[in-house]
């Protein structure tokens, strides 16, 4: 039986391919929400009523995913400009400003997002937050492998993050590596990040730091689906 949570998804992802035409080159996101998203894409061209459809995958999972569904893929290397993007996010606030990467894929679906004409938010409502850090779930950073704590331990004490805590990604007993070989660190807040915009500068700034789950100014549609309802923000 599918959840209602997962129902919420399923309608935030369908109401988000309704962005995807014949002929497009379209950014397939990761996590359980987008997985959906990619399901109706390749479900749509099967079917005749999507045509010629190119995808560009955000991690590995979502390359595999698509595959299996029979989605052509390409990447930016090979399409460079894409029309649409689709993907889910942790945490959404009221300026469209999204956390991701909790899944994992931060650095490739940041590289991938910036690259589409419109990038496609989809949510179910649990998501929403009045300021990103809020849910208390983890913020990740993405770090070379070469002397995490040290990387860690600057990342922690940078002052636009203060009273954060930092703990690298674990997957078993080893650190959890991303698509690109590297290390996460999350980072937990106990209250909504002050300023969003210097938090990401001052983490980017740092040497070792690859990149981090601030996606500041991308979304341009977040359709966030609630029981009552599928409502769309549009910055
Ligand atoms: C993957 O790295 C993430 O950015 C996901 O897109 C995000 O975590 C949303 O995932 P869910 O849809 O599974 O909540």
């Amino acid at each position: 039986a599918v959840s209602k949570q997962d129902e919420l998804k399923i309608q935030a992802a369908h109401k988000a391919v309704e962005y995807v035409q014949s002929d497009m080159v379209v950014g397939l996101g990761t996590g359980s929400t987008a997985a959906f998203a990619v399901e109706r894409i390749g479900q749509l061209l099967k079917e005749g009523q999507l045509k010629n459809i190119i995808g560009v995958p955000t991690s590995i999972r979502t390359l595999e995913q698509a595959k299996a569904l029979g989605i052509p893929l390409a990447t930016l290397d090979e399409q460079p400009k894409l029309n649409v993007a689709i993907d889910g996010a942790d945490e959404v606030d009221n300026n469209l400003d999204v956390v991701k990467g909790r899944g994992g894929a931060l650095l490739r679906e940041k590289m991938v997002e910036l690259a589409a004409d419109k990038f496609v938010c989809i949510v179910d409502d649990s998501k929403m937050v009045s300021g990103l850090g809020g849910s208390k779930l983890a913020m990740p950073v993405e770090i070379v492998q070469f002397c995490d704590k040290y990387t860690l331990k600057r990342i922690q004490s940078l002052p636009e993050v203060a009273g954060c805590e930092a703990k690298l990604r674990m997957d078993g007993d080893k650190p959890y590596v991303t698509d690109n070989s590297n290390y996460i660190v999350d980072l937990y807040f106990q209250e909504p990040i002050k300023d969003v915009h210097a938090a990401s500068k001052a983490i980017l700034d740092l040497v070792g730091v690859v990149d981090h789950g601030l996606f500041l100014n991308m979304v341009d549609v977040c359709i966030i689906a609630a029981p009552d309802g599928v409502k769309l923000m549009e910055r």
